[in-house]
């Protein structure tokens, strides 16, 4: 557990967190829920023309993205089966407090209900919305499945740098479905280029509010 959290309210009103741990933000701070939209659901989800997606995340956090993909799925009446991984659980006092749900319309699920359900098993959490939670490493992690989407949000790579190497992104290639996507918040050169040299093919587009580019990787 990261025990030094606090919680900050972002430009567009949203809550995310800082953690002392790794001197380091979860979100933007013009905007956390803008942020994930436009990363996670606009150049992630929305790359994915399928019924039935399979979502994998490095780094759970705050739930937020978890808490997208059910209300995504809620809204497009398409399945998501998402899993994320993540070493630093947020503690329950801290989790309890998060109310990503109220910014979004028609939520089928409050924030809590994410962070109180089990970790290391699958659960069903809203009808055509699934959750497995992995509390461990990414660099180390054993995973059996494949999926269509990756949400690459670790901390940055200055804070991170063994997050962010060639064999993580070999590790990501593989675990993608041919036609899957990956997409990350960052766009540093030496990143992209670790994608490339793992197999993706790479573009730059550009970011949410505050940030000129961020990179979306293609297998
Ligand atoms: C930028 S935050 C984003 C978290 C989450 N996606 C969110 O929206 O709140 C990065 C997350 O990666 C987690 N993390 C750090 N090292 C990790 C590791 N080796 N494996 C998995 N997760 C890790 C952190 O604890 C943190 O929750």
């Amino acid at each position: 557990m990261i025990d030094s959290i606090s919680i900050l309210t972002t430009g567009d009103g949203s809550q995310t967190l800082f953690s002392q741990q790794f001197d380091e933000i979860y979100h933007s701070r013009n905007g956390a829920l803008t942020e994930s939209q436009h990363v996670f659901v606009q150049h992630g989800l929305m790359n994915v023309n399928k019924p039935h997606i399979k979502v994998f995340e490095v780094g759970f956090g705050t739930g937020l993205n978890a808490l997208l993909c059910a209300h995504y799925a809620h809204q497009n009446n398409v399945s998501i089966d998402y899993t994320g991984v993540e070493l630093y659980p947020v503690d329950e006092t801290i989790a309890s407090q998060l109310t990503f749900h109220e910014a979004l319309d028609d939520c089928p699920i409050e924030t809590s209900v994410l962070h109180k359900a089990p970790w290391n098993e699958r659960v069903s959490i809203s009808p055509n919305f699934t959750m497995l939670k992995i509390q461990h490493s990414f660099v180390d992690v054993q995973l059996e499945e494949i999926y269509d989407v990756i949400f690459f949000d670790a901390f940055a790579p200055e804070k991170q740098p063994e997050l962010w190497d060639l064999s993580v992104f070999q590790k990501c290639y593989a675990l993608l479905a041919v036609g899957g996507v990956l997409t990350t918040y960052c766009a540093k050169g030496y990143v992209k280029r670790n994608m490339q040299e793992a197999g993706f093919r790479v573009e730059k587009v550009p970011g949410p509010p505050g940030k000129r580019e961020m990179l979306v990787a293609f297998k």
